[in-house]
């Protein structure tokens, strides 16, 4: 879906939410003349608990190390960053959607050298579903072994995400897909296998697992620490730092990739040679199982990989059935708890739900009628159609207004 498609309104970008429009940045921008920036990709899935961020701290914390590889002072804590994502998916009522951070080399001159060019960061957010098809996570893909090496780490970092670098990722991948395939697979200047152009590699021999490391020049994927662990609580052997040669893509019982845009996606063929027995093999199935299982909330297991973009429930605030996030421009946003969510308090009596969706907000009104759910909007020009209500949360008291 292109960008014009979307409903999305609003970007953060340098410590302000702007409107999506007026998001932009000057042709002599640093980063876009030299492949300076460094970014994430990071997934909110719309889980039985609402929206939750799923691995935000380990992406941060890729972030933040991405940034000090090239001299970036991003300016923001881990905390600022976290509450500055949270209020851009609340504001944008966003649930299943894709997260880009991205910081890089600003205005100011143009020499290879940034000098004293200011570091600029801002963060994007918009729906987004399975990145290689419906079909793919059931069926498998085709891929083929790239023409196109990955650079080595004596060249540029390969542990964190240069924006430059994904000039390689793009020639591999559309290399592929001119061939008539879904994606690549990238070897490393030995010949050995590296990694897809956004994707670790995982491959299933004699019911053990093998994963490339760093030593192979690969991003150590967050979904591919996710898989390892996972693999390892199932009870299989994973080999996380294996050397694997490009042969071995075409004897190996199964192949999958891993990344966070890729969720976990079977491999049927390298090169036109079926892959074990063609489809989804019994190995990477368990594991997407579990996968999807984690991240829909289908269970309380590993709770502490999620970032749920409404705060819960502070337990002091029983029975109330609304509880408050951080004040924004003066105005309180509440968060009711949907009937219909299983693992959630059902809403007390003279509570209604307003929305289909699996959370639902409030304007509180506390010291103007400035805000309104989209920012930009005054609710005056909204007609108020629906109840008020007078709730106590947290010790504050507010006339709220409902719709
Ligand atoms: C080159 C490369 N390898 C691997 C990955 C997978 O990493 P993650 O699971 O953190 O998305 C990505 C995704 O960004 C990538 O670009």
């Amino acid at each position: 879906m292109s960008f014009e498609d979307m409903d999305v309104n609003t970007i953060w970008q340098d410590g302000e939410f702007v409107d999506w429009n007026d998001a932009t940045t000057h042709v002599l921008t640093h980063s876009l003349h030299y492949g300076t920036g460094v970014f994430e990709g990071v997934r909110c899935y719309d889980t039985e608990r609402g929206p939750a961020v799923f691995r935000w701290q380990e992406h941060l914390d890729r972030l933040f190390d991405s940034a000090k590889v090239y001299d970036h002072d991003i300016g923001f804590s881990r905390e600022e960053l976290t509450d500055a994502t949270m209020e851009l998916l609340r504001r944008e009522e966003l649930g299943s959607c894709y997260i880009r951070p991205i910081v890089y080399y600003g205005y100011h001159e143009l020499g290879v050298s940034p000098g004293d060019t200011p570091t600029n960061i801002a963060i994007a957010a918009w729906p987004w579903g399975t990145y290689l098809g419906e079909d793919a996570l059931e069926n498998g893909v085709d891929v083929m072994v790239s023409s196109w090496r990955k650079y080595n780490s004596t060249q540029i970092p390969t542990n964190v995400k240069t924006t430059g670098t994904y000039v390689n990722s793009m020639l591999a991948g559309e290399e592929a897909r001119g061939n008539g395939y879904v994606e690549a697979i990238v070897l490393n200047g030995q010949g050995n296998v590296a990694e897809g152009p956004g994707e670790n590699i995982f491959l299933v021999d004699d019911g053990e697992i093998y994963t490339t490391g760093p030593a192979q020049g690969i991003l150590e994927g967050i979904t591919r620490d996710t898989v390892i662990e996972l693999a390892r609580e199932m009870g299989y052997t994973v080999h996380d730092q294996a050397a694997l040669a490009r042969g071995q893509l075409y004897t190996a019982d199964e192949l999958f990739f891993t990344g966070t845009a890729a969720e976990v996606t079977p491999i049927r063929s390298v090169d036109d040679i079926q892959v074990g027995a063609g489809t989804r093999g019994p190995v990477a199935e368990a594991l997407q199982n579990r996968f999807f299982d984690i991240i829909e909330r289908r269970t309380d297991d590993h709770d502490e990989w999620f970032k749920y973009v409404w705060t819960n429930p502070p337990s002091s605030l029983a029975p109330a059935q609304a509880w408050v996030n951080r004040p924004q421009n003066g105005v309180l946003n509440y968060r009711l708890n949907h009937p219909s969510a299983p693992l959630w308090p059902r809403l007390a009596a003279g509570w209604r739900v307003c929305s289909e969706k699996p959370w639902y907000q409030l304007c509180a009104v506390v010291t103007d009628l400035k805000w309104c759910r989209k920012s930009g909007v005054s609710p005056i020009q909204r007609s108020w159609s629906v109840h008020d209500q007078h709730i106590a949360c947290a010790g504050l008291e507010s006339r709220v207004k409902c719709w």
